[in-house]
C-alpha cells in the first residue's frame, strides 16, 4: 500500500506578484493589521486569455506559494495570539503545503496586468491561481475561533 502523504502535486506559477515588501518584516502582521497595500498580478502572455470577463468582479481569491518559507510546524504561535494553535487554524506560512491565500480587490485589468489593493505578499511571489471572490456566507453565522478570543482579550 502506497503512502497516501507521499502523492506528489506539481503546480505552475501562473503569474508573479509585483508588491513593495520585499523582507517578511515589511508586511503588517498581528491583531488589526491593515492590508490596504497595492500591488501587481502579472499574469503570464500564456494564460492571459483566462483573465477574461473579471474585470466584472470587485474582489479575488489569490492563490499564491510561500515560496520563500523553509519547512512547517504543526503547532505554533501566531502574531496575532500569545497562545500555541494549530497550522491549520491560522494562515502560518509554515504549513505542510506551503499555500498562501489573500483577498485582494481588483482595483483595474491593464491587459494581462491586474492592479489589486490587499496584498501581503513579496515581491515576486508565485501566483497559482485566481478566482472570483464570492461570499454566500452571512456575518452572523460566522465563527472566529480563537482569534476572536485573542481580540476580546487585548480589549478587555
Ligand atoms: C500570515 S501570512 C498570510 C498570507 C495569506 N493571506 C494567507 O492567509 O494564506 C502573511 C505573511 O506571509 C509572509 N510572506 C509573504 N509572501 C511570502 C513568500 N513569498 N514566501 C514566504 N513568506 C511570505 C509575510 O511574512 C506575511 O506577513
Amino acid at each position: 500500500m502506497t503512502d497516501q502523504s507521499e502523492h506528489v502535486l506539481a503546480l505552475r506559477p501562473i503569474g508573479f506578484v509585483s508588491s513593495p515588501y520585499q523582507s517578511t518584516a515589511e508586511v503588517p502582521k498581528g491583531l488589526g493589521a491593515k492590508h490596504g497595500t497595492e500591488g501587481i498580478l502579472n499574469i503570464l502572455p500564456q494564460f492571459a486569455e483566462g483573465l477574461a470577463d473579471i474585470e466584472g468582479f470587485s474582489h479575488l481569491f489569490v492563490i499564491w506559494a510561500f515560496d520563500r518559507s523553509k519547512g512547517f510546524e504543526l503547532l505554533g504561535i501566531p502574531p496575532s495570539d500569545n497562545r500555541q494553535h494549530g497550522v491549520f487554524a491560522t494562515r502560518s506560512p509554515r504549513r505542510p503545503n506551503p499555500l498562501g491565500l489573500t483577498v485582494v480587490e481588483l482595483l483595474r485589468r491593464e491587459g494581462a496586468l491586474l492592479r489589486v489593493r490587499g496584498i501581503d505578499m513579496l515581491d515576486g511571489t508565485p501566483i497559482l491561481d485566481i478566482k472570483p471572490y464570492l461570499s454566500s456566507i452571512p456575518e452572523q453565522t460566522l465563527r472566529r475561533g480563537w482569534l476572536a478570543e485573542a481580540e476580546a482579550r487585548q480589549k478587555g
